[in-house]
């Protein structure tokens, strides 16, 4: 077959279930790159990635350039011309052969008509870009990449920063690694890495991170098998420093899948840990990096809401409750969130949210902290349902985090993502008082 149709191809299968909104790209993915050598598998995923990062922007280009919308058996097609104006914009092919290659992919659809269409349009993006991208410009959602109803609250949330936080959502993502304290120091890892020529640095915040100049397969590092450190986001990384860990302490991690932050704490004391998830599916990766670092914890499957079926009785000193939420602070390791997540999903995990948070706070010990984190920016899922808890919960009490990171709001502290930093990431530390 033409050489790079076949990645093309592939991309469309990763990408149609997510424009059906069936499917993420998490899942899609692997089993459109199935077969592929590494080269085509990783233009397969760069296709889909990108197509999926700009798809608010591309899908106003097709609807300039169709003369009517393509039906939805044809979603192949629309597919090919997001993943040609993603590649002609981009600029990283030449223009005849991102034609070309989408042209004769439409020719593999058995829909004789598809590649005449596609080369009609592919074409006249060409020759019309600079002007389509001023028409862009004058449509915020297009200009922006975000879906309205996204942008609409994050204009609201955020009416000074929201074109910068659009736009670091829009960038690729830095690769991120958490030195494993157990095994090695932040200090000797990156010596180890400059010996073989990788480029990495210190994180800022974070003191066991190393950010990498060049996203690599995290098994191509030195001492992956052995534990040395996990790839994890640096905003992710800032957990251990907030819940003031001692050994032998009891420590929930109610939302733990797939466990990053159930091994960091593991690594940072020596804790008698319950960690949960709710989704099946998801605990074996915990199994597998609890095994890889040679940490141990209780895993267990269960809904932490539902707590008459796990809880043994005995109270925690600590509870991480990293909750399942929009994920609009990792947009750009996410991009398919764009197409999937609907307005009407903020409210539900806004009340899954304080609902987590009721059930589990009568399981921790007066004095006890409970740290409530997600990995979204926006108030409805943050500040607002510790706002309704800490009004409806006399014994919780707000801890102020004192931090360089973020900023301060008045119910925890906000990260905004950061071009070549860290994620969007929320922060909020609550007190069991004492004396009640
Ligand atoms: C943000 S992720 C957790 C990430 C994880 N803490 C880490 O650092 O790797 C949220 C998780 O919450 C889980 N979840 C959602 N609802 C839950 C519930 N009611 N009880 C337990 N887990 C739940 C999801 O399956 C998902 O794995």
């Amino acid at each position: 077959m033409n050489d790079g149709v076949q990645p093309r191809l592939r991309a469309v299968k990763a990408l149609l279930p997510v424009l059906q909104q069936k499917a993420s790209l998490s899942s899609s993915l692997p089993r459109a790159q199935q077969g592929l050598n590494n080269e085509d598998a990783a233009l397969t995923q760069a296709l889909a990635f990108g197509v999926c990062r700009f798809q608010p922007r591309l899908q106003f280009w097709a609807d300039q350039l169709l003369q009517q919308s393509l039906k939805s058996k044809d979603l192949d097609v629309l597919a090919l011309l997001l993943i040609g104006m993603y590649q002609l914009q981009e600029g990283r092919v030449a223009d005849y052969a991102a034609i070309n290659t989408c042209v004769e992919a439409a020719k593999k659809l058995n829909k004789p008509w598809a590649g005449k269409l596609l080369n009609a349009c592919l074409r006249r993006f060409q020759r019309e870009q600079e002007a389509l991208i001023q028409l862009a410009e004058g449509k915020e959602t297009a200009a922006s990449a975000f879906p309205a109803w996204l942008l609409k609250r994050i204009k609201k949330a955020y009416s000074k920063d929201w074109r910068d936080i659009c736009a670091a959502s829009n960038l690729q993502p830095p690769m991120t690694l958490r030195i494993n304290q157990r095994k090695t120091t932040r200090e000797a890892y990156l010596q180890q890495l400059q010996q073989l020529d990788i480029v990495a640095t210190a994180t800022t915040f974070s003191p066991w991170g190393i950010t990498l100049e060049q996203p690599t397969h995290p098994a191509l590092l030195p001492g992956f098998a052995e534990g040395h450190f996990s790839v994890q986001d640096e905003a992710a990384q800032l957990t251990p420093l907030l819940l003031d860990l001692q050994a032998g302490q009891r420590v929930l991690d109610a939302c733990c899948a797939p466990g990053g932050k159930t091994a960091h704490l593991l690594e940072t004391a020596d804790l008698n840990l319950l960690a949960l998830d709710v989704d099946e599916s998801r605990l074996g990766r915990v199994h597998e990096n609890l095994q890889r670092l040679q940490l141990k914890a209780e895993v267990k499957c269960a809904d932490a809401a539902a707590v008459e079926h796990w809880w043994d009785g005995q109270a925690f000193d600590r509870i991480l409750l990293d909750a399942p939420c929009s994920a609009t602070g990792v947009i750009r390791r996410h991009p398919d969130i764009k197409l999937l997540r609907r307005d009407s999903d903020i409210k539900e995990l806004a009340d899954i949210q304080l609902k987590l948070l009721q059930k589990l706070w009568p399981l921790l010990k007066p004095g006890g902290l409970v740290l409530y984190a997600t990995c979204s920016i926006l108030p409805e899922e943050n500040q607002h349902p510790l706002a309704s808890f800490l009004h409806q919960t006399a014994d919780a009490v707000h801890q102020d985090i004192e931090a360089e990171w973020g900023q301060a709001l008045r119910f925890g502290r906000q990260l905004l993502p950061q071009p070549q930093g860290h994620d969007g990431f929320f922060y909020c530390l609550l007190q069991k008082r004492l004396d009640l």
